[in-house]
């Protein structure tokens, strides 16, 4: 029979090549567990007598804490040995640099709706605003375009369920009515109405998409009205303002006549590309005309005494002429490696 000391060597060389815990547990049932080998052993005591049995106890209890120490210290040796694995594994290089902030930046939309106001501004426009969610009176009725009038198709127009007189609007032309009133309302004591002078930057749309339309997009009213406001001052304040913002004099800008409802005469002011892949062709950014006297009426404004001139223009396509990209979409596909070029 192996001695007490041969039992202990055995479990030592057990335990150390006990690859993991999993392993050094079951080392440690063959001799430690309910019928391992040093657990026989003390249940063999029972059959001593007295005197026996006592020194046996205590040589049993001490190769008992013998092979408890050495099972105490593989444990601590494999828990180290998994530390180490796993900062290995999950090895982390701090000399290296760090990964920065990520500059953010205007949109390139944005930054143009900025510059465009801060040109206005700088010629005693104020900007205003109106509900993207329109009326169908303000869209379409007070711009002088009664329900059946075929000018309604030319906008495709988002209606909202249910709500047959409630849209998105499809121009920001509204907020020329939603304007006037609030002005005329505001001055209402006075001999002489102050000149109404306001762009309105906002969003705007319609079912429509290809390279040059987005069904969002974003257009800039603008509304000038005073007792001597004529087409030559809205030629002088588009041309101004276009070689402006392209920082240009040499700019090719052409008035080509149209119609629209609720200006008399129209046109739409056409820009050539100065760069890029488009270079030389024409882009249409704005229409534009003398307010029709229809559309002063709904604005309570008296048409034998004042006149106006009224615009709309893209700025989305302002930005693709002035840093010559060549679809629109882009603008709004959200894709960073695009969008950061304007930072
Ligand atoms: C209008 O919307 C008129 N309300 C403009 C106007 C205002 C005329 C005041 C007279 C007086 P039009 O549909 O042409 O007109 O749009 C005006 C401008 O918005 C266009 O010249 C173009 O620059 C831009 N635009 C129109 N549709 C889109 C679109 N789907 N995507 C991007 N830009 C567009
Ligand atoms: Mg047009």
């Amino acid at each position: 029979m192996d001695t007490l000391d041969q039992l202990v060597h055995q479990a030592a060389a057990d335990f150390a090549a006990a690859a993991d815990s999993a392993q050094l547990e079951q080392a440690k049932a063959r001799y430690l567990g309910k019928s391992g080998s040093l657990t026989e052993r003390l249940k063999g005591l029972g059959k001593l007598d007295p005197e026996a049995r006592k020194s046996a106890g205590a040589e049993i209890n001490r190769a008992k804490e013998a092979i408890e120490g050495a099972l105490e210290a593989r444990r601590v040796a494999l828990r180290e040995a998994a530390l180490l694995a796993q900062l290995a594994a999950e090895a982390l290089d701090v000399t290296l640099p760090g990964r920065g902030n990520a500059g953010g930046g205007l949109h390139p939309t944005s930054r143009t709706l900025e510059r465009i106001e801060k040109l206005f501004r700088s010629i005693g426009f104020v900007v205003a605003d109106g509900p993207e969610i329109e009326t169908d009176w303000h869209n379409f009725t007070a711009l002088n375009t009664p329900e059946n009038h075929p000018a309604r198709s030319m906008h495709d127009t988002f209606y909202l369920e249910g709500h047959d007189d409630v849209l998105l609007r499809t121009h920001t032309s509204p907020v020329q009515i939603r304007s006037m009133l609030a002005h005329v309302a505001r001055h209402a004591e006075l001999e002489t109405m102050p000149e109404i002078r306001v762009i309105c930057p906002g969003r705007v749309y319609r079912v429509d998409s290809d390279a040059t339309h987005s069904p969002m997009f974003h257009q800039v009213e603008g509304l000038w009205v005073g007792e001597n406001v004529s087409f030559a001052d809205l030629k002088g304040v588009i041309a101004d303002f276009l070689r402006k913002f392209f920082e240009t004099d040499d700019l090719q800008v052409r008035f080509r006549p149209s119609f629209f409802p609720f200006t008399e005469p129209s046109a739409e002011i056409d820009v050539a590309f100065m760069s890029g892949a488009l270079k030389g062709r024409w882009l249409e950014i704005a229409g534009c005309g003398m307010v029709h006297p229809n559309v002063l009426r709904f604005g309570g404004i008296d048409p034998e005494r004042y006149t106006g001139f009224a615009f709309g223009m893209g700025p989305d396509r302002l930005t693709m002429l002035r840093y010559g990209v060549n679809d629109l979409r882009l603008f709004f596909d959200g894709d960073l490696r695009f969008l950061s070029q304007f930072r």
